[in-house]
């Protein structure tokens, strides 16, 4: 019966310079795999915690000293030797559950969130390197699935928010590419309109192709509008026709801008005015049923804040049969969360991000609990990634409608990409088509 041998831990960088947790579990027998994990900027609340050092002399706080010694010694001395039996699913939910245990505190604060998921992350690697598995086989696995599709792109094409200088409040415009057969096609259809957009942004605002977190363009627009607008006329110029072969989706990341019970859509972009009036729940939803009649937008993310459940409800019946209304901050992958969702009727698809969760076999649940409701899923990296890819995997695995991975440039970025355009030679899946029933 495999065993583990060794758990060990580093601090690297991720895309943002700032330190974060990479992960080797050796089982005995010569297996041995690694696996890091992401950070969000633009966080939820009830979010697993990520455990950072706090020392202000080292990285501003930001380093993860604490977080590797958890791996080090806490996970270490708790696994090393424990024999896990069966199939993929119960030896990772041991694995998971062991060091759920552990930690003891429900939030992961003790032992970190970041230290958990590397050690669930390599263990998950490193097993399926033992099944002979490719590591979406054997998240497939997990899920008590057959992989049997890709997932569709939805490609951050420019950002606001805190992935840039905070220009308009929103954090992404994103396309959706709903005609492409293929990733390989999709990634082609992107590029096409990444570079006519930067070549707009060049003409009309005198500005070079600056990235933004993601990697996704960030134009000095006035508005939200202004910026949904211009995504529209990059795609038509780029040859497209927006809403039939590319639709948009917007991450309004609405919880950042959210104070005392009022909208600050106009952000802090040229012209704005501090203190100025701001949106109620129900103007904000007006709002957004605006967008949604007025653009080629098939997907909401976080259109209302996190804790403003009264109103989500609302924003669903407003907007439900047209778009998906899908939560992020306001379900931070937490069961209970997306449990009270489902109840109240408050969304109808998942932004599944795994650190959020903090192991493994949580995201699953979570997933499992979003299928049930009949939820869309979109499986999503983070603004701090780094070059590991298992995100694609995990996609693919878990039979994920829509990847949402940032834009196409930087190579945190590509290594997912560049994993699904292997996977896809390998296998040639169909994908996942766009749910017509949501329209
Ligand atoms: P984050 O942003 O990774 O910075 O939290 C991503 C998102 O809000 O979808
Ligand atoms: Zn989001």
């Amino acid at each position: 019966m495999p065993k583990i041998q060794l758990l060990t831990a580093r601090e690297i960088l991720d895309s943002r310079g700032r330190p974060t947790v990479s992960a080797t579990c050796a089982l005995e027998g010569g297996i041995s795999a690694s696996a890091s994990v992401p950070s969000g900027a633009s966080t939820g609340q009830a979010e697993a915690h990520e455990l950072r050092d706090g020392d202000p002399a080292r990285y501003r706080g930001l380093g993860c000293r604490k977080a590797v010694r958890s791996v080090n010694r806490d996970l270490n001395a708790a696994l090393v030797g424990t024999e896990f039996t069966g199939d993929p699913e119960s030896a990772q939910s041991q694995v998971d559950e062991a060091m759920i245990a552990l930690d003891g505190t429900g939030s992961k604060s003790r032992l970190g969130a970041n230290a958990i998921l590397a050690a669930s992350m390599a263990f998950a690697r490193a097993n399926a390197i033992a099944h002979g598995l490719p590591l979406y086989r054997y998240f497939a696995a997990l899920a008590a699935r057959e992989p049997d599709s890709l997932p569709r792109l939805t490609i951050n094409l420019f950002s606001g928010g805190k992935h840039a200088g905070g220009q308009v409040p929103i954090q992404d415009v994103l396309i959706i590419p709903l005609e492409t057969a293929t990733i390989d096609a999709t990634l082609a259809t992107a590029y096409e309109v990444y570079q006519t957009a930067a070549e707009i942004i060049l003409r009309r605002y005198g500005m070079r192709l600056l990235t933004a977190d993601e990697g996704g363009l960030a134009p000095p627009c006035r508005t939200a509008e202004e910026m949904i607008e211009l995504a529209v006329e990059a795609v038509g110029a780029a040859g497209f026709t927006a809403g039939k072969e590319i639709a948009l989706g917007v991450d309004v990341a609405s919880s950042h801008f959210y104070h005392d019970g009022g909208y600050d859509l106009a952000g802090s972009g040229p012209g704005h005015q501090a203190g100025g009036p701001t949106l109620d729940s129900e103007a904000m939803i007006a709002r957004l049923r605006a967008w949604v009649e007025r653009y080629p937008i098939i997907s909401v993310e976080d259109g209302l804040a996190e804790d403003d459940w009264q109103y989500w409800p609302r924003l669903h019946q407003a907007i439900g049969n047209k778009a998906m209304v899908l939560g992020d901050d306001l379900l931070c992958t937490n069961a209970q969360r997306i449990r009270r969702a489902i109840d109240l009727g408050a969304c109808n698809a998942l932004l599944l991000k795994v650190n959020q969760a903090g192991t493994l076999s949580e995201a699953a649940r979570a997933l499992a609990l979003a299928r049930s409701a009949g939820w869309v899923v979109v499986l999503s990296v983070r603004s701090g990634e780094t070059e590991d890819d298992w995100a694609a995997d995990l996609a693919v695995g878990w039979g994920a409608d829509q990847f949402k991975n940032g834009s196409i440039t930087q190579s945190e970025r590509l290594a997912k990409y560049n994993r699904l355009l292997l996977i896809e030679e390998r296998n040639r899946w169909p994908l996942r088509l766009y749910r017509p029933s949501m329209r």
